[in-house]
C-alpha cells in the first residue's frame, strides 16, 4: 500500500473478527516498527503482546471493573476537562459511534453496555501494551511511544489488520498487573487492540472528521 494511502485510510476498528492474529505477523510489524524514531535513540518502549486465554481473562475482568463503575486510575492521568473546541470534537466522535450502533443518546443502559464492550477491547484477539520504565522522563517517553504506536497501527493496516488505540484498555493498571505479567517499575502507557476488521460492521465505517489544514497550520516565511 502506498504510504499516503496507508496514512489516510487507517482508522480505528471497533469490531473484530474472532480469527487470531498470527504471532509471526505481530513479530513482522514490531520488527519494522522498531525503526521508529526516539529521543537520543533511547527506544524506551517495552511492548507486551497479549493473546489467547490471558487476553480473554483480562478482557472480561476489565469489562467487569468498568461495569461496576470503578474509578479509572491509569498510570498516565486522563484528561477530565477539555477546552471547548476539543470537547466538541471528543463528543462528536462519541455521537458518531452511537449513531453507527443505532444507540439513542438517551439510552443510558445501551451506552454503558457499549462502554463495557470497549473495556473488553471490542473482543480483539490481540492486545499490545506499550510500557516504559518509570525512571524515564515520562513526557518525552510519551512522544516516543506515540511515534511507535502510530507506526505499528499503520503497518498493521498495510497488512490488512485493524487496530484501535485504547485508553480504555489501561484504566485499571492494577488489574493489568494482576492478569498479565508486567515487570515491576514499568508504567503501562497505552494499549492497542489488534485483529482482523469485521468489514460489514457499520461501526467500522462511519465518516470520520478532521480539521482542514488551514485550521491548524501557521505558515511563517
Ligand atoms: C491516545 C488515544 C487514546 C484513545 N482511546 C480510545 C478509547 O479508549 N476508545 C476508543 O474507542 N477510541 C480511542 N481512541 C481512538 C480515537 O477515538 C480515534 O483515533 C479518533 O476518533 C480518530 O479516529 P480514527 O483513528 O478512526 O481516524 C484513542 C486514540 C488515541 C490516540
Amino acid at each position: 500500500m502506498e504510504i499516503f494511502q496507508t496514512v489516510t485510510t487507517r482508522r480505528c476498528i471497533r469490531k473484530f473478527r474472532p480469527d487470531p492474529v498470527p504471532g509471526e505477523l505481530v513479530r513482522e510489524l514490531l520488527e519494522a516498527a522498531r525503526w521508529s524514531p526516539s529521543w537520543g535513540n533511547t527506544q524506551p518502549w517495552e511492548i507486551v503482546v497479549v493473546a489467547g486465554e490471558p487476553l480473554k481473562r483480562f478482557r472480561e475482568a476489565n469489562r467487569k471493573r468498568f461495569m461496576e463503575g470503578a474509578a479509572a486510575a491509569p498510570d498516565t492521568p486522563m484528561p477530565e476537562v477539555w477546552p471547548e473546541l476539543f470537547k466538541r470534537r471528543y463528543t462528536e466522535v462519541g455521537k458518531r459511534v452511537l449513531t453507527a450502533l443505532l444507540i439513542p443518546r438517551e439510552d443510558v443502559e445501551a451506552r454503558v453496555r457499549y462502554g463495557g464492550d470497549m473495556a473488553a477491547l471490542f473482543d480483539a484477539p490481540c492486545l499490545l501494551l506499550f510500557c516504559v520504565d518509570k525512571g524515564l522522563a515520562r513526557e518525552y517517553a510519551m512522544l516516543d511511544i506515540g511515534a511507535i504506536q502510530q507506526t505499528v497501527c499503520l503497518l498493521a493496516h498495510a497488512r490488512g489488520l485493524g487496530s484501535c488505540i485504547l485508553a480504555a484498555s489501561v484504566r485499571y493498571p492494577a488489574l493489568i498487573r494482576e492478569a498479565i505479567k508486567i515487570q515491576e517499575g514499568k508504567a503501562v502507557i497505552i494499549g492497542v487492540a489488534l485483529g482482523y476488521p469485521d468489514s460489514e460492521a457499520p461501526i467500522n465505517h462511519f465518516a470520520r472528521e478532521r480539521a482542514t489544514p488551514d485550521e491548524f497550520i501557521t505558515w511563517v516565511s
